[in-house]
């Protein structure tokens, strides 16, 4: 057999659950990418929480490209899904309903918010996500702390603190609403902010990398107080620039407080090695497990409400997943939490 055959058989064995209790719901995802760190752990917690409820789940990777995710939901249309779970790539959520409710198919959007007025043309589709402000004004909150606990952070004593933006895809909910409301925690809090620079990272390790790599030749490290990242994977990227110049590597003289959002375990880990100042928790956990959840009540007939999938659902649409902010006082309760995402869970 060819190898790479081979490799597609190990893939899919890996990514079917097999059932602890039988059903035959068959659920079919559309992973934005699979290349990202955040919506790993999605597809972690999914896996999970399929093999506690039974039944079948496939993912694909949209290899962040609309028309590949497009034939990929027709490809799970023509194989006869029970249900859909889209984390969408551009406008593809619009495309997935409009696909599946000719067939009556369930669809489940994931991650980027699709326009409300999509959501109100089908009565089987549902939005898992968390409110972009909160992680914003969270992680804006983190750097607030510290600028009060440490006064020696205006390293220039301008009474400004001069930072470094680093933004997510454009067009994603997550990078606008952060970029906006991380900014505002700081001047809620009576700062005074100058933006050294700001550029798009698309939510990678290595962009975040090398933004922070061109931002520290131009500015000098010794010119940086602070970064902003609207993710940790850039937040990680960033700190690796800031260690090849001696910074964030244990020595408290010369640290940099930086920021992200989703409580990745790398970050984590960062966060434990005192290398990344804060983050705040993209609850993976939970927005995977709604998902399945409703995937396969939907599919069996249900109704969607806190009764039969353990979660609130606003308006009949929305299931509001919170943020939480993590900061050394509470990051212990974190790293433990991570483990809960491949233990059994409670049967739905
Ligand atoms: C965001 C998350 C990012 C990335 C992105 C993908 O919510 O913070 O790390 O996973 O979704 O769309
Ligand atoms: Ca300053």
């Amino acid at each position: 057999m060819k190898k790479s055959l081979l490799l597609l058989i190990a893939v899919l064995f890996i990514f079917s659950a097999s059932p602890a209790i039988s059903s035959d719901i068959f659920i079919g995802t559309c992973v934005y990418k699979f290349n990202d760190t955040h919506l790993t752990e999605i597809r972690k917690s999914m896996l999970e929480e399929m093999r506690l409820q039974g039944g079948e789940i496939v993912f694909s990777d949209g290899e962040n490209s609309q028309p590949i995710q497009q034939d990929q939901i027709d490809g799970y249309i023509t194989k006869g899904v029970d249900a859909l779970v889209i984390m969408p790539i551009g406008t593809t959520a619009e495309y997935a309903i409009e696909k599946a409710k000719p067939e009556d198919i369930p669809v489940v959007i994931v991650n980027r918010e699709p326009d409300p007025e999509i959501l109100k043309t089908y009565d089987k589709v549902w939005y898992i996500g968390s409110h972009a402000e909160e992680s914003g004004l969270q992680s804006g909150q983190i750097l607030v702390d510290y600028f009060k606990a440490h006064k020696e952070a205006d390293k220039n004593k301008d009474g400004k603190i001069q930072y470094i933006m680093l933004c997510g895809e454009q067009g994603h909910q997550d990078t606008t609403i952060r970029t906006e409301y991380s900014v505002k925690a700081l001047k809620d809090a009576g700062f005074e902010l100058e933006e050294l620079g700001r550029d798009v990272a698309d939510w990678e390790k290595v962009k975040g990398f090398d933004k922070m790599k061109g931002f520290l030749s131009s500015f000098g490290v010794e010119n940086i107080e602070a970064v902003i990242s609207n993710n940790d994977d850039m937040a990680l990227g960033a700190i690796e620039a800031l260690k090849a110049e001696g910074y964030n590597s244990g020595d408290n003289s010369k640290f940099i407080p930086v920021v992200g959002v989703d409580a990745t375990s790398p970050a984590l880990e960062a966060m434990e090695k005192g290398e990344l100042l804060g983050t705040v928790l993209n609850d993976a956990y939970n927005q995977g497990a709604a998902a399945v959840r409703i995937a396969i009540k939907a599919a069996d007939g249900n109704e969607i409400n806190k009764n039969t999938i353990g979660y609130e659902v606003t308006d009949g649409k929305y299931i509001w997943i919170p943020y939480r902010k993590v900061t050394k006082e509470n990051l212990k309760e974190f790293i433990l939490n991570k483990d809960l995402i491949l233990k059994p869970r409670e049967k739905f």
